[in-house]
């Protein structure tokens, strides 16, 4: 079973612009995700950088008292500042600790001046500033924002947007200041998620409306197609539409029309030879009649008498070719039944196995003399036949079954060749010219069918499987 999506044409259409925009989308949000990050954890520091450099020069002669609260007050939700008195960047690791409990305490507490309690301690996010952290280590920091006097030297947190940065005051103490953000979802990646989520179904919308807009001529053409398989007389089809479809139409009809001459062509050679071979037939059979020789005489009046018949079957074959019968919705068991009664009243020995109504659309006279030529075989080389019907929803089955002598497997494709007759039927005083299978075979076929044996053991099994479009 083939996947839906490859099954229909709107599925293909669909899935096929789904994996367009997905990965339209992918890499466009790849490449931009990293770029604004970027920016993003850039700006920040800027301003981190440049706030702490006018701060240590605020700071840098205020008495102690002023200095602390001017510090408690420049706070903000992600940076803290304090002085220490002694060079803090020994410290090492434990730095990030001292950091980590500034940040954490709540910013209203830090302005008020009042000592957290310990359960504010537990904001995870925050936590995260110093957990399983590698320690870069200090170094000068190198930015053109820096504008005070006395260099700083910085502590990157690797992976993480914050920085820690120390900065010598000229009475002795340090200025230590840190800034740390907590990564945020981004309310710009599920705007970009619900738009890439809208987009998905307008394109799918557009996708099923133009594989209808594409299938909907395409469905037309297969039905065009079904039916001059059957035979039947088509209109041309209209030559309009977008330039592929056109084209599509304009090169059917040519076909349609090519086929239409074929078999009208062929036809006509059939007719006119078995006309014309009429004349000089019947002129040989006079002067055959006049040779002294009886006994040969009688045996090529008898060759002419085949010959003549065999004219005969093949202006009948012509003419029933060239009929054009139209096509009609029929019950094919009651066709096959009235047949068989006819068939049976005439003397042959035919049974019609009993079956439901079936409806089926076909060209009845022929769909008749198919069968019948199929039976008088039967009855002809076997004295008995039996028909019967089976119907699916795809096709409809006529099987005409005997006990006869059958036909050697390695001549039932032959025994459809116009003319063809076996060695013992040729022999035999049987009557056929051996066109019979022939016209049957070319009847199921224009009905888009085809007629198969089989042996029977004994005997020859039928059967005519016609599509039922
Ligand atoms: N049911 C059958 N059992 C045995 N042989 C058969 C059967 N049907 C056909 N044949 C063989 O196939 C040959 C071809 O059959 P076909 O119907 O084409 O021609 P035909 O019966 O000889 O002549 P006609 O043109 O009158 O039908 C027959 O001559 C016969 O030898
Ligand atoms: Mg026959």
């Amino acid at each position: 079973m083939t996947a839906w999506w490859r099954r229909s044409l709107g599925g293909q259409i669909v899935s096929l612009m789904l994996v367009a925009l997905l990965a339209g989308q992918a890499m466009g949000f790849a490449l931009s995700w990293n770029s604004r990050n970027t920016a993003l954890k850039t700006a920040a520091q800027s301003e981190f950088i440049s706030r702490t450099a006018t701060l240590a020069e605020v700071i840098e002669t205020m008495p102690d008292d002023l200095r602390r609260d001017v510090l408690l007050a420049s706070a903000t939700t992600s940076t803290r500042f304090w002085a220490s008195s002694a060079d803090p960047r020994p410290e090492g690791r434990n730095w990030y600790a001292g950091a980590r409990a500034y940040l954490l305490e709540p910013l209203s507490d830090i302005v008020n001046d009042r000592s957290p309690p310990e359960t504010r301690l537990a904001d995870g996010r925050q936590a995260e500033v110093v957990r399983n952290k590698a320690f870069a280590g200090w170094s000068p920091l190198a930015s053109p924002l820096w504008t005070y006097q006395t260099p700083a030297s910085v502590l990157p947190f690797e992976g993480q947007i914050g920085m820690g940065l120390a900065v010598p005051l000229p009475d002795g103490f340090w200025l230590n200041a840190v800034f740390y953000k907590p990564r945020q979802t981004d309310a710009g990646m599920v705007q970009s998620l619900i738009s890439t989520f809208v987009t998905a179904i307008v394109l799918c919308l557009f996708g099923l409306i133009s594989a209808r807009l594409i299938a909907r001529p395409l469905r037309a053409l297969t039905e065009a197609a079904e039916a001059l398989g059957r035979g039947e007389p088509l209109p041309a089809r209209p030559e309009s539409g977008p330039e592929d479809i056109r084209n599509l139409h304009v090169a059917f009809n040519r076909m349609q029309e090519r086929l239409h001459r074929f078999v009208a062509d062929r036809t006509r050679m059939l007719a006119a030879i078995g006309h014309d071979l009429r004349t000089p037939l019947t002129t040989l059979r006079l002067r055959v009649e006049l040779l002294p020789d009886t006994d040969l005489r009688d045996k090529m009046i008898a060759t002419l008498d085949e010959m003549h018949r065999m004219t005969e079957a093949t202006l009948l074959f012509a003419k029933g070719e060239a009929a054009t019968e139209p096509t009609r919705n029929i019950e094919l068991s009651a066709l096959l039944e009235s047949l068989c009664d006819d068939l049976a009243e005439t003397g042959f020995d035919v049974a019609f196995i009993e079956a439901d109504k079936i409806t089926f659309r076909c060209r009845p006279d022929a769909i008749r003399r198919c069968v019948r030529n199929l039976v008088e075989n039967a009855v002809r080389y076997a004295n008995k036949a039996t028909v019967s019907v089976v119907a699916t929803a795809q096709s409809v089955e006529i099987r005409v079954d005997d006990h006869g002598p059958g036909i050697p497997e390695d001549e039932m494709q032959q025994v459809f060749a116009p003319f063809y007759r076996l060695d013992r039927s040729r022999n035999a005083q049987t009557g056929g010219v051996g066109l019979g299978l022939a016209i049957a075979r070319a009847i199921a076929q224009q009905h888009g069918g085809d007629i198969t044996l089989s042996s029977n053991a004994p005997g020859l099994h039928v059967s005519l499987v016609l599509p039922r479009a």
